[in-house]
């Protein structure tokens, strides 16, 4: 590697690496690594565990409830995809199975990422799927984006590790809760494992994408996820009160655990 080369990779920023990374393979409509990876049953499990707590967190009101949902990816939490794409819902199925996990749930859904892969995945789901209250913008978040619109839930799942300064985004994503709003933040447990040493199929994938982005060391700015003091202490810094944190979804494989926490706050203003 030059100097220059090196020169120029130490100083990628982590936005700009998880665009890349998250962008990867995603032009012409093709299917993203999110994509894959949440088509397999082991991760689909643990989306559906993480909708049922979500959904225990919050009293939900499909006539009201307006959700943003930051660092959304693909959308898989509102709407499974193991339903193609081709094959539009039908009444009985939306209302039977998690299939559309939280966009039955809501009023509208606002979906954020910078991804432009992944909000187009999104949008792509939801309009195949005739999901019409919920839509993906691309773009970092800003004081001044969404056009002054608050929500009552915000969610962000299995992004904080890819953010450097959570209290700052934390402090950003309760300028948009209403109030009595609650912001939803899950991930990694500190001391539990990573994702693909307990959930074995996610591995191939996991390690085929690493090789083929150039940057994707540069993405995770949290590798050890985070402990529930850290999260209080991010929680309290943005002066969101009412701290909860669970675990709300563990699994053990051969003396290895991964845990996802589920922490919760309230804007009290
Ligand atoms: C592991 S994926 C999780 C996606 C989705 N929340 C889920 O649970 O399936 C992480 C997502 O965070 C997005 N992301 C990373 N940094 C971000 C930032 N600073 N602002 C908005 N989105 C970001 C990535 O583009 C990617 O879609």
């Amino acid at each position: 590697m030059s100097s220059t080369t090196e020169h120029t990779h130490h100083h990628v920023s982590v936005v700009d690496a998880n665009k890349e990374f998250f962008n990867h393979g995603t032009d012409h409509g093709h299917e993203s690594f999110l994509e894959k990876l949440m088509k397999l049953k082991s991760v689909q499990e643990v989306y559906d565990v993480l909708t049922n707590q979500i959904l225990k967190s919050y009293s939900f009101d499909v006539n009201k409830t307006r959700l943003l949902d930051f660092a959304c990816g693909d959308g898989m939490l509102h709407a499974s995809p193991w339903v193609s794409v081709h094959t539009k819902l039908t009444t009985s199925t939306f209302k039977g199975v998690m299939s559309l996990r939280l966009a039955s749930h809501c009023k509208s859904i606002t979906g954020a990422d910078i991804s432009e892969g992944m909000t187009n995945a999104y949008n792509r789901k939801m309009h195949a799927n005739d999901i019409h209250h919920a839509k993906a913008i691309c773009g970092e978040l800003k004081a001044d984006s969404l056009d002054g619109q608050k929500f009552d839930v915000i969610i962000c799942l299995q992004a904080y590790h890819h953010i450097e300064d959570c209290l700052k985004i934390t402090q950003l994503l309760k300028s948009f809760l209403a109030p009595g709003g609650v912001l939803l933040v899950v991930d990694q447990l500190e001391g539990t494992h990573h994702m693909p040493a307990v959930l074995e199929d996610t591995l191939p994938i996991m390690q085929e994408m690493m090789k083929q982005s150039p940057h994707s060391h540069h993405m995770i700015a949290h590798a050890g996820g985070f402990s529930k003091e850290k999260m209080e202490e991010i929680y309290t810094g943005a002066e969101l009160t009412d701290f909860e944190f669970i675990e709300a979804f563990t699994k053990e494989r051969e003396g290895k655990v991964f845990t996802l926490f589920l922490a919760k706050g309230v804007n009290p203003a």
